[in-house]
């Protein structure tokens, strides 16, 4: 082969593979809705190509409250015990443990709500404190509140307070506009189930849709999360 025929061959080459190169390199979908924006620390992104969301064009997101009493494995009271879900010695609220479950499965960004002022850990303080807001009807302040604008369908979690919702879910549903969002709540309990509060939800947003078939689980079935979390998204269509 003459040299400037193969000279040909290897510019060609190189050319076919740079188009190759910038067309992939540019046509990944941007998956993350808060690239470039400004971001709250208490955001984490998934990123999870297993993710089982059937609509690749909806932005959802986990915004969850949880109250761990603990962040030792070691030693725990019962309560400690109750509030907490222990994954290869890392210890997560029972809430947060669903939250970053449903994270995963759908590839939501996870959000974790958190009060100004932090809940006490101790059991009969967080009593206390929870029985006085919530007779109080106290709305507390958001530490690093964020944008939710983006977000199609959004993902609420918490534990069930007094057979309501904490506090600082009605000032998360107060202070952001979910007209026209799908709300899909979750929650951790102690026996009471979900009770009321997929309605109060709905009260609270009238323009929004919430599923009525949130998901519940109670802390002494937290073990059985993984299948429970997964058979409720299939049978929600998600
Ligand atoms: C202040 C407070 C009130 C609670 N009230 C109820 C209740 O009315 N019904 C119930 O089933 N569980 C109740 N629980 C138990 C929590 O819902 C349960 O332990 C939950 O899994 C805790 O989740 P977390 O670890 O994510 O905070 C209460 C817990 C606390 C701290």
């Amino acid at each position: 082969m003459k040299k400037s025929k193969m000279i040909s061959i290897i510019v060609g080459c190189i050319v076919l593979i740079s188009v190759g190169l910038v067309y992939f390199g540019t046509s990944t979908k941007n998956t993350n809705p808060n690239e470039n924006a400004n971001v709250p620390e208490n955001v984490e992104n998934n990123e999870n190509q297993n993710a089982n969301n059937s609509n690749e064009d909806v932005n959802s997101l986990v915004v969850y409250f949880s109250v761990p009493e603990t962040d030792s494995p070691d030693n725990m009271t019962r309560d400690e015990d109750n509030s907490v879900h222990v994954v290869d010695g890392e210890v997560l609220g029972n809430t947060q443990y669903i939250a970053n479950l449903i994270g995963e499965k759908t590839g939501s960004d996870v959000y974790r709500l958190e009060p100004v002022e932090p809940y006490p850990t101790n059991h009969d303080d967080l009593l206390e404190r929870a029985a006085n807001e919530m007779e109080q009807g106290a709305r507390p302040e958001m530490k690093d509140p964020m944008d939710i604008s983006s977000y199609d369908v959004i993902y609420i979690g918490y534990p069930i307070w007094n057979a309501d919702l904490p506090p600082i879910i009605n000032t998360f549903l107060e202070n952001n506009n979910f007209d026209g969002k799908t709300i899909i709540p979750f929650c951790t309990h102690g026996g009471s189930g979900i009770s009321g509060t997929p309605a109060t939800i709905q009260d609270m947003l009238p323009n929004a849709n919430v599923i009525t078939n949130g998901f519940s689980i109670s802390r002494t079935n937290m073990d059985a999360s993984e299948s429970e979390v997964s058979g409720w998204l299939s049978s929600i269509g998600y």
